[in-house]
């Protein structure tokens, strides 16, 4: 007899039951059951001093998922207050142990190999999308080479061509895309903006990293395959990676299809460059990049490791750029005195003696736009499109003093001078959108601000409004410290509360092309058209709330603007 039939036969209410309405009570008793030990387990068992605190939760296995899942930043928040700044939390039978603050962020981006492990984390999610042989899919050490690939493919003789084709794919699309195409001088019309910037975004992204034979087959294949590739970016398949589901089937065949795609354009232009009396690569494209590195060893890319690096590129800087564009957009919407200011500086920086524009261009662009670059970098403090990065413990961590005193001023259990401890086995998680938004950091932490970012300065328009003096570059501050792991030197990011593209060996290589494709595509947009989320009867509305429920942290729907065309376009 089973365990279920002993308790029906014990049990005289249920044995007298029809069989229908035994299973309920049982799967309800032993629900309850399970949350009662889960809760005095929590209450009454001896706890080590050395474990961070755990958060409370009422079932086991789900832990706080539902709570985290729903609005993470509500929860840090929370939690931080609760138990300071490191805590563990239970995420569908995973302990998750956060470490919050720059601090927290240096521990976890800064930790040694020995110690914290990405590749554990990511790889079963990451490697059916990007390929084999590169990223996740090899040792830390040939990743890094991998990256100083990438960096190097990244000169500012690629980056100055790219912001001319940047101008023209965002110009074209403006002219013939249905959603803008259409638009008189000062007539107005709602436009869904988070589509616009997906569709922006791959198209220029195509144009200039990935190369002109992927920008050619955008409108055909490739959009097909990119989409059923996306599409095994789930937050499922991070917890429960390989399940049987047709979106992994999908994913898997467009997986395979890409890669044959990039292995072809990479043996078309092999055969073109042996060709006799061919001329050298006219290619600014990474593709150029990746087909003339070697390894330290001498041995170039194979072309599967240059078909998963494209991939990784291509995924890597959609979903972030779209959304912290499709953001940005949004935030100015809420604000339009800002557009104003972005093309007053368009008009300072480019104007010709007859009125008219000069066309963007890279030097310029570079240095010359601090209300641009203010407004990007103000988005990506308050939109970071990561909310989490996490990596697995391969041993255990001991907490510095300065961050587990924090924690000790509230979670109680630990005395002074006992070191706390993130035992080998849990995820670490750093959050540093949370310092991001930290009134502890950030006049106004909840203000879209611009200014906090320009030396000393306040944008006319916050001065209106009577906007705090940014003293708020207090924030800003960023370690000078500088670590090099294969692929240049980079700022180790410490003590900084603001890391939107992460700190350490994992830290993006995509920063430059990102502040670039926004940048200009943003410009381009501003030169145009005005425009301002309308909340009715002429009044502005409100920026959508964050939808946390995908990959990466993007704008609920709808994200309409009402955008009117200029009569100087
Ligand atoms: C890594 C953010 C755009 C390529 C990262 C990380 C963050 C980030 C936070 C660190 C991940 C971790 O520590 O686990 C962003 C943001 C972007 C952006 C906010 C745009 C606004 C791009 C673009 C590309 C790119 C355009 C490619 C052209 C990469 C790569 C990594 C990375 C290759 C390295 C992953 C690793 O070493 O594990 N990015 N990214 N990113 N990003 Fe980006």
């Amino acid at each position: 007899m089973d365990i279920f039939s002993r308790a029906i036969a014990a049990t005289p209410i249920l044995r007298d039951l029809p069989v229908a309405a035994q299973v309920p009570i049982i799967v309800i008793a032993f629900v309850v059951a399970s949350v009662v030990l889960n809760v005095a387990s929590q209450l009454f068992l001896p706890k080590s001093r050395s474990a961070p605190p755990v958060v409370f939760h009422y079932f086991p296995i789900i832990g706080s998922a539902i709570t985290y899942g729903m609005d993470p930043y509500t929860f840090f928040f929370d939690c931080k207050e609760k138990y300071g700044d490191v805590f563990t939390f239970v995420l569908l039978g995973r302990k998750i142990t956060v470490a919050l603050g720059p601090k927290g962020s240096n521990l976890i981006f800064n930790g040694k190999l020995s110690e914290v492990c990405a590749e554990d984390v990511y790889n079963p999610v990451i490697t059916p999308v990007f390929g084999k042989d590169a990223v996740y899919d090899v040792p830390n050490a040939v990743f890094m080479e991998q990256k100083r690939f990438v960096k190097s493919g990244l000169t500012s003789d690629n980056l100055r061509v790219y912001v001319g084709q940047i101008v023209d794919e965002t110009e074209q699309f403006l002219k013939n895309d249905p959603k803008f195409a259409g638009f008189k001088s000062g007539k107005s019309a709602p436009v869904d903006i988070f589509k616009a910037m997906c569709e922006l975004t791959i198209l220029t992204a195509s144009r200039t990293l990935q190369g002109e034979e992927v920008r050619q087959n955008l409108d055909k294949s490739f959009a097909g395959l990119y989409h059923d590739l996306d599409g095994g970016f789930t937050p499922l398949n991070f917890i429960m990676p390989g399940l049987p589901l047709p979106a992994n089937f999908k994913r898997d065949r467009a997986q395979r299809k890409m890669a044959q795609f990039y292995s072809e354009i990479v043996a078309k232009r092999r055969a073109a460059g042996s060709a006799e009396g061919a001329e050298p690569s006219q290619h600014h494209d990474m593709i150029a990049t990746l087909m003339e590195q070697k390894y330290k060893n001498g041995r170039p890319l194979t072309d599967t490791e240059i078909s998963t690096i494209m991939i990784a590129l291509l995924m890597a800087g959609q979903h972030t750029s779209s959304a912290t564009g499709s953001w940005a957009l949004l935030r100015l919407g809420s604000k339009p005195e800002l557009i104003q200011e972005i093309y007053d500086e368009q008009v300072r920086v480019y104007g010709e003696p007859d009125g008219s524009l000069r066309p963007l261009d890279y030097e310029t662009s570079k240095s010359s736009l601090p209300v641009l670059d203010a407004v990007i970098r103000e988005t990506l403090r308050m939109h970071p499109p990561l909310h989490s990065l996490m990596r697995r413990v391969l041993q255990d961590i001991p907490v510095p003093p300065t961050l587990s005193a924090n924690t000790r001023g509230t979670g109680l259990r630990q005395k002074e001078g006992e070191t706390l401890i993130i035992p080998k086995g849990h995820n670490v998680l750093a959050a540093p959108g949370v310092s991001a938004i930290d009134p502890t950091y950030w006049p106004d932490a909840d203000q879209f601000l611009p200014s906090r970012w320009l030396e000393g300065g306040i944008l006319k328009s916050e001065e209106k409004n009577g906007g705090a003096k940014s003293e708020a570059t207090k924030g800003a501050a960023t370690s000078n410290e500088t670590v090099d792991y294969g692929w240049g030197a980079v700022s180790t990011g410490a003590n900084s509360p603001y890391l939107p593209f992460g700190a350490g060996r994992h830290r993006c290589i995509g920063e430059q092309f990102a502040y670039l494709q926004l940048g200009t595509i943003i410009a381009t947009i501003v030169r145009n058209f005005d425009w301002k989320i309308d909340g009715g009867d002429g009044k502005i509305g409100k920026t959508p709330e964050p939808d946390y429920t995908s990959m990466v942290v993007l704008p609920k729907l709808p994200c309409d603007l009402l955008m009117t065309k200029r009569e100087t376009a």
